[in-house]
């Protein structure tokens, strides 16, 4: 079930050995073949979507349902894309329009779409741990697009297959994380992602936005970004949240920028070559300037974008697997 362009085919066991889990929650657990297995199987999907006619039909009779409890664009597009391109039916739930407003609990919520028979659930929630609760209430594969502060597996695997793509072999890297690190479920699936697969990871950060425990999660911390950026193969800039933020965590936008905004003076710090990403949506002109978000050949943002997709078509159709009953699966 490898596509013909999986580089690491030998680096991982057959057929439902390959990826055992029901669900995608976190990235945090994974084994590196786990998730080189994932990265491989969205080859293919990367190649169908450059093609005109973009269409696979292995899901097709398998309803897929998009519950979002917080606002999203790309992410739940992406992930819209990525259903109906695998010729799966598609239905988006999203809160505003939901009897969530009207006080039904999660668990309610949970059972009625379980009631549904979806085949898969992609679920994004404000709250760390809602999609692990409502994974275990329903009777399909539930794909995390995003819980609170702590993960988005789908947006680490998205990253790392753009880094793969551009970078190649993952050990040997520095890869500096910028930015609001305390707040960002972002940073933490591409740190368990990047240092499973052996990269060396720096975040960075000012002191209030550094979560006190990172030097557990294996990543060197830095406050200062000049130093961060010395050297690095990818800088990967993270939005400030803060519709998370309650109180003061940084002076003003404009002292965060004279300290941690990407500049093109500060980029001609990381190699000469490195890599320029970020997860959407951008501050241009806070985080990052628009010179450097728009590099040519320097900056990968749209190639994330484009990576995304893939990644979803890859988990959808990997989750989907035992339901199918495709053959090493069932
Ligand atoms: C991120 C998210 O929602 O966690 N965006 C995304 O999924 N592309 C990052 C952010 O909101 O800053």
């Amino acid at each position: 079930m490898t596509s013909p362009n999986a580089p690491h085919a030998d680096r991982y066991p057959a057929g439902s050995a390959a990826f055992p889990q029901r669900d995608l929650i976190a990235l945090a657990g994974l084994a590196p073949w786990e998730i080189l297995f994932l990265l491989d199987e969205a080859e293919q999907w990367v190649e169908l979507n450059r093609q005109p006619h973009k269409r696979d039909d292995r899901l097709a009779g398998l309803t897929i349902i998009n519950a979002f409890f917080e606002n999203s664009t790309r992410t739940l597009l992406s992930f819209e894309i990525a259903g109906k391109r695998l010729g799966a039916d598609v239905v988006n739930m999203l809160v505003a329009q939901s009897s969530v407003k009207k006080g039904e609990t999660l668990i309610d919520t949970a059972m009625t779409l379980n009631a549904m028979h979806a085949d898969a659930m992609v679920i994004r929630h404000q709250s760390s741990g809602a999609v692990r609760l409502i994974a275990e209430k329903v009777d399909c594969p539930v794909l995390n697009a995003g819980d609170g502060q702590h993960e988005h597996p789908t947006q680490g695997l998205l990253d790392a297959l753009t880094i793969r793509k551009a970078k190649g072999e993952f050990a040997g890297l520095t890869i500096t994380i910028c930015g609001d690190i305390l707040h960002s479920r972002v940073a933490r699936s591409n740190i368990h992602c990047l240092t499973t697969l052996g990269a060396e990871v720096r975040v960075c950060a000012p002191p209030a936005l550094m979560p006190a425990d990172i030097e557990a999660l294996k990543v060197r911390p830095y406050y200062d970004f000049d130093a961060a950026l010395a050297g690095a193969d990818v800088v990967m800039m993270l939005r400030l949240q803060q519709e998370r933020m309650s109180g003061q965590f940084i002076p003003s936008p404009r002292e965060y920028r004279h300290l941690y905004g990407l500049t093109l003076d500060r980029l001609a710090r990381a190699k000469g070559d490195a890599l320029v990403m970020h997860p959407g949506p951008m501050n241009r002109g806070i985080e990052i300037d628009s010179n450097v978000a728009d590099l040519p050949g320097r900056s990968a943002i749209t190639a994330q974008v484009e990576m995304g997709v893939a990644i979803r078509m890859a988990c959808l159709d990997v989750l989907t697997r035992r339901s199918r009953k495709v053959e090493g699966w069932a």
